[in-house]
């Protein structure tokens, strides 16, 4: 049996008292916020499993079509000996990758312990040659603590960085760029600006499991900060904002509703109709990554997409 390793960057206490934090201001603000990271407990990582098989979820298929033809373009460029994945999940694309580079050492990071320690467990059997060192943490906030060294090849897949809004994701570069050393590499799957109705759908699902999703945001309240949250009775909204290039994911109270914290001695009103914002999920464009690499200290060396032009992916070096 290789070596597995997880080391643990937030723990359970760490993230109640953020989500505490997060609710106390999300909440109160106009419009009501909430992260889109507060979706990823154990049953919400099973919920974005599932939605990465619906029909008109394209992102996972897209990028799983442009590292099945590339994977090996990619180990080959950047001679990487560690595989590094931020936001890893179930790390089931990762695979592509693994059997490309066939890295030393593959580091999971991820914010949900469950998801990460089944992840890790399997792969380690999968690949005994290859040690496995997981990190339960946060990609906005831990990177510093990534050990040094190891010709990293640093993945950041699925278009998980379209979570961050632009100040975001220009800390984030700058952040990630620090934790490496120049010629260390950065592997970004961007999903693309295409025709809003496909965007949409993919934000939609006629069977609702994206719905469910976004709803468990209000279980996790409920079971996290003992709410009363009726999560039936917010509907899902999925919206394109033209002007950002994001579709934006909301809660909208089907009714006026009163909601108690109980954990945050805290009482939030609800107008018929008032929106949650849940998540952004930022689409890209070629010229528009590569700027922004180039200004975080990143130079883009290549860039495929899938054959339906839908999904991205960039190799940039550290400069
Ligand atoms: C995991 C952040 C890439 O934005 O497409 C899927 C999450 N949200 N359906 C995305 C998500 C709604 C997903 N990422």
């Amino acid at each position: 049996m290789a070596l597995t390793e997880i080391d643990l960057y937030l723990d359970a206490s760490d993230l109640n008292r953020q989500l505490r934090a997060e609710a106390m201001s999300g909440l109160t603000a106009r419009p009501k916020w909430l992260s889109p990271r507060w979706f990823y407990d154990a049953r919400g990582s099973e919920l974005f499993e599932e939605i990465t098989r619906l029909p008109e979820y394209y992102p996972t298929r897209a990028e799983r079509e442009i590292l099945a033809a590339y994977a090996p373009e990619i180990a080959e460029a950047s001679g990487a000996k560690t595989l590094v994945e931020l936001g890893s999940g179930s790390s089931e694309k990762t695979r592509l990758l693994l059997d490309a580079i066939k890295p030393d050492c593959f580091m999971p990071l991820d914010v949900s312990a469950t998801a990460l320690r089944e992840a890790a467990a399997a792969l380690a059997t999968e690949y005994p040659a290859m040690k496995v060192h997981g990190l339960v943490a946060d990609f906005t906030r831990h990177l510093n603590r990534l050990p040094r060294g190891g010709q990293r090849l640093v993945a950041f897949l699925g278009g998980t960085i379209g979570n961050l809004i632009p100040a975001e994701r220009e800390e984030f570069l700058s952040g990630l760029r620090s934790a490496l050393d120049p010629g260390e590499w950065l592997l970004l799957g961007t999903d693309l600006v295409k025709d809003p109705e496909v965007l949409v759908r993919a934000y939609d699902d006629a069977q609702g499991v994206t719905a469910e999703f976004n709803r468990n945001v209000l279980h996790r309240l409920n079971a996290e900060l003992a709410a009363d949250f009726e999560p039936e009775a917010f509907s899902h909204v999925a919206h394109w904002d033209a002007d950002q290039e994001w579709i934006e994911m909301r809660l909208r109270a089907s009714r006026p509703m009163t909601v108690h914290l109980r954990r945050l001695d805290m009482t939030v009103e609800f107008a018929a109709g008032e929106q949650l914002h849940t998540e952004v999920s930022a689409k890209f464009r070629q010229a528009g990554i590569a700027a922004e690499l180039r200004h975080a200290g990143f130079t883009p060396v290549r860039w495929w997409t899938d054959t339906g032009h839908r999904f991205g992916l960039t190799l940039a070096v550290a400069a």
